[in-house]
């Protein structure tokens, strides 16, 4: 049993393969974090904890004569709030009598065989693996509410899931004004954060800054997880490397507004509360209601490659779902970059064609598909083909794309509107946006009201209805603005804080509906690229566009930077044509091919426009990748170069599950002249199995491990290879 709970000592222990998890209910019945790291056999960590008394740091009233007993500087699993803890706070609330403070104290818990789930709400599910779930319920008597604190211990994948739930066990109304997932803390040591940000086509880049006094705050208040600031964070210690050193992963499993805060205290203590933003929410919890936060998922690893192999590994077997978990991902083709939205029945025909003779297996049709869709400031909301540009309708077209023997994919943006549509004359009440206030306009559209249930209704009819009418296996979701103007017809005023987070209730609750109602359909993310790449997403759609940005330069560092959350297989990443559209660079055709093969593969330009040579090197390519692919995606990620910032290329590795192969890339970013050879040393291999290095040696694994690879010269714009590592002592 991986959750013990000791009735001498009040202490809860939960154990991972590595890790260990401690928290106490104390004498006043506070539950508190004693502990979260590697494994300290039965050790209770109480014992590190002295308490000092501390100047304005007051004491709860049953302790007023133990100056040392003070909420501002005990490790808690949940705080209170307006009570004495005066650091970032887990919950605030504001009651019937006006008052706006609680103090929550252990009333009962209950250990479960299995995962949770949370109503409404995506969360990690297990397959029936060795899993089990702590809930520990915790409430304030004056104001009658109860918490309770859900934790869910995948003890093989050193996965430890939080979430919380908001009771109002009272007989008035609770104002929630902030409701977050979890509070966890380092109480010491001295910590780094890693974040990951960006913007439109250059997502998750990584920093790394060391943690000061003081609140870092990891926001999005877009209304999406967003491209600015991924709900993601890593604490990990000042010396951590890829190796070595302790690292937290804190991953919230939500696609909407979001927040981090950690805070450094004033006595080196730090904080970590994660949830929806609280900025702009206001929840009515009625009395008998009770209020679900989104799921943290967190792992504490020995180095960063070891904190990517949980989430990894988590992602791939306990947060996506469906018939496409596991298996061959499609190679596809998208027209987007060849046409954008100058689309006719024979272009997308001859690029199909194309793309068969290859041995591309999918075409995906992007946008510009539908009626008086010729730019992007008409047609959103109005799902029904263009005719003139697709005479047979989209039938027709599936019927002469399936006839070539490909299967066919269809892009829609189903959340937005454009004022010229159909939708939006019938029903402007619909769209997004404040009483007797001009919207703000993001590429000239709107979006629709999903928290209204008709919206919700009419986009699953509208989806359900295209994809009975039609064969389509794939659909690729998109979203293509930030949500301002936040306001829903359907709520009066005093409820307005609830509209975005009721917006993800009901994108979610339209997610599984239609993944359950249409198992094989793969159901490729998007956000104008990856605005919404995260773990809520990936829960029903297998695979995101990562981003807008396909030059393969560019491209390096936002998949790394991808690659310390997210693995491979949830990574679509398309050759598309040199010179670039985002960047206007040149870069061979096997450089943009090795990149994008570090993902979900695809092709993105005009086919029918290539030399004989090209397509060529593309049918290798996607031979290639189809044999690569096992690797890519069951194997393991390890990232050979710094940070990206400081080296003139970038190296990784992939490792098979069984470590029978290995494949490892290089991208040249910056040729040097008269450089020294570039030198990597691999990982992950077995140390006594006998490797062939691609046609030019044979050694052991640990030779490879210790005395590393040399590449050869590589010279000219961007060159990049792929070394083949093969197990040949079989
Ligand atoms: C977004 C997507 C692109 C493409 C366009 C179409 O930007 O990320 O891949 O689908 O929309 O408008």
């Amino acid at each position: 049993m991986s959750i013990r709970f000791d009735e001498s000592t009040k202490a809860f222990t939960l154990e991972t393969k590595t890790g260990c998890y401690q928290m106490k209910v104390d004498e006043l019945g506070y539950l508190q974090h004693l502990y979260y790291g590697p494994k300290v056999g039965q050790t209770n960590m109480s014992y590190a904890f002295r308490t000092y008394d501390h100047g304005f740091s007051g004491n709860p009233y049953d302790m007023r004569l133990n100056r040392a007993y003070s909420l501002d500087s005990m490790a808690q699993e949940y705080t209170s709030f307006g009570v004495g803890d005066f650091r970032v706070t887990s919950i605030r609330a504001s009651f019937a009598d006006g008052s706006r403070c609680a103090e929550f104290r252990y009333e009962s818990h209950e250990i479960l065989d299995g995962k949770y789930a949370i109503p409404g709400l995506p969360s990690v599910y297990d397959n029936g693996e060795e899993v089990h779930t702590l809930v520990v319920t915790l409430k304030d008597i004056a104001a009658n509410i109860k918490i309770k604190l859900y934790y869910g211990v995948f003890a093989e994948q050193d996965i430890i899931t939080r979430a919380a739930e908001i009771f109002n066990s009272g007989s008035d109304i609770v104002w929630l004004r902030k409701a977050s997932s979890m509070c966890l803390e380092l109480p010491f040591g001295k910590w780094d954060m890693m974040h990951f940000h960006g913007r439109h086509c250059m997502e998750r880049q990584p920093e790394r800054v060391p943690l000061f006094h003081g609140i870092h705050t990891i926001v999005s208040g877009r209304g999406m997880s967003s491209h600015q600031h991924n709900p993601f964070v890593i604490v990990c210690d000042r010396e951590a490397t890829e190796d070595t050193g302790a690292c937290y992963g804190v991953m919230l499993m939500y696609s909407g507004n979001h927040k981090t805060e950690i805070e450094r205290d004033q006595f080196e203590g730090v904080r970590i509360v994660t949830g929806i933003s609280d900025d702009r929410f206001r929840w009515e919890l009625k009395p008998g209601a009770s209020f679900h936060t989104p799921e943290v998922i967190l792992t504490c690893a020995n180095g960063l490659t070891q904190l990517s192999h949980n989430y990894h590994r988590l992602i791939r077997h306990n947060v996506v779902r469906g018939t496409y978990k596991l298996s061959h991902r499609p190679v596809l083709i998208n027209n987007w970059e060849a046409t954008y939205f100058d689309i006719t029945e024979e272009k997308i025909l001859s690029i199909a064609e194309k793309a068969k003779e290859l041995g591309i297996e999918l075409f995906v049709l992007d946008d510009g598909w539908f009626k008086n869709r010729n730019d992007d400031n008409a047609g959103l909301g109005d799902w029904i083909p263009d005719t003139n540009k697709l005479p047979n309708g989209l039938g027709g077209l599936i019927k002469k794309i399936n006839a070539l023997g490909l299967r066919f994919g269809l892009w829609i943006e189903p959340e937005m509107v454009n004022e010229d549509s159909d939708l939006y004359r019938a029903h402007p009440d619909w769209a997004m946006r404040a009483p007797n206030r001009a919207p703000m306009m993001s590429r000239n559209q709107l979006v629709l009201d999903l928290s209204r249930q008709e919206v919700l209704d009419y986009l699953y009819e509208t989806i359900a209805g295209l994809l009975e009418k039609n064969n389509i296996t794939y659909i690729k979701w998109d979203f293509n603005r930030s949500i301002s103007d936040v306001y829903s017809h359907s709520f009066p005023s005093p409820r307005q804080g609830e509209v975005a987070h009721r917006y993800y209730l009901n994108l979610y609750k339209l997610y599984d509906m239609l993944t359950k109602r249409f198992p094989l359909v793969l159901f490729e993310g998007c956000a104008g690229g990856g605005g919404r790449f995260d773990a809520g997403m990936l829960a029903y759609s297998p695979q995101i566009w990562c981003s807008d940005n396909t030059d393969p330069i560019s491209r390096l560092k936002i998949q790394y930077g991808t690659s310390f959350a997210y693995p491979a297989c949830t990574v679509c990443a398309h050759v598309s044509a040199s010179p670039n559209h985002q960047t206007g660079r040149k870069t061979p055709l096997s450089t943009r091919g090795v990149v994008a093969m570090s993902g979900s593969f695809g092709y993105e330009l005009d086919l029918s426009l290539l030399t004989d040579e090209d397509c060529a090197e593309i049918k290798e390519q996607v031979k290639r990748y189809k044999e690569l692919e096992p690797i890519v995606h069951d194997g393991k990620l390890y990232r050979l170069s710094q940070t990206g910032d400081s080296t003139h290329y970038y190296s990784w590795e992939y490792v098979s599950a069984d470590q029978n192969r290995a494949v490892l890339n290089i991208v040249v970013t910056n040729p040097l002249a008269n450089s020294a050879p570039v030198h990597v040393r691999l990982k992950g291999l077995l140390p006594d199995a006998v490797y062939r290095i691609n046609d030019e040696f044979e050694c052991n694994g640990s030779a490879l491990m210790i005395g590393g690879y040399t590449f050869p010269r590589l010279t000219g714009d961007y060159p990049a290879i792929q070394v083949d590592i093969i197990r040949i002592d079989r």
